[in-house]
């Protein structure tokens, strides 16, 4: 993975696992601010993905299906988290949410990696790599100033 765009989202793809794995370990007060935490990590990146990187290989034959996958994939996280966010953090099923959410991230965050990955590495040229992490960076921002306003 010595790619630059695909470090950089290997790395937010550990940090959206450590939010995870504390959502799922923490006590009812931390939940409200963790929520919050992975909304930072995980809305930008998604939508850093979808318009600079899944745009780029999706009309490509080698990548077609799994960016197909991939983007409904992001939309069931979304409608997932979504509901998580406008849950009480007391309600029964708050963990069951932040399980089944965590468990179709780990299945898409390894697609992306193994599958994915591998099959752009060939497709896509290094100087369009570096083109697209470009823009993927100024994606990311762009949402994430967007959340904060
Ligand atoms: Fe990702
Ligand atoms: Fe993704």
């Amino acid at each position: 993975m010595h790619d630059k765009l695909f470090s950089r989202l290997h790395q937010e793809h550990q940090e959206v696992k450590q939010i995870m794995i504390r959502m799922m370990n923490s006590g009812t007060e931390k939940r409200g601010n963790l929520v919050n935490e992975l909304k930072t990590a995980l809305l930008p990146h998604m939508e850093g993905e979808e318009k600079v990187f899944y745009t780029e290989i999706m009309d490509k034959n080698e990548t077609h299906q799994i960016t197909l996958e991939a983007f409904l994939e992001h939309r069931v996280a979304r409608n997932l988290f979504n509901e998580l966010e406008n849950s009480r953090v007391d309600a029964d099923d708050w963990l069951a949410r932040t399980k089944v959410l965590k468990d179709i991230l780990e299945h898409h965050i390894e697609e992306e990696e193994s599958e994915m990955f591998e099959a752009t590495e060939k497709i896509i040229s290094h100087e369009k790599m570096d083109q697209i992490f470009k823009n993927y960076l100024q994606e990311e921002k762009g949402f994430k100033d967007r959340l904060a306003a």
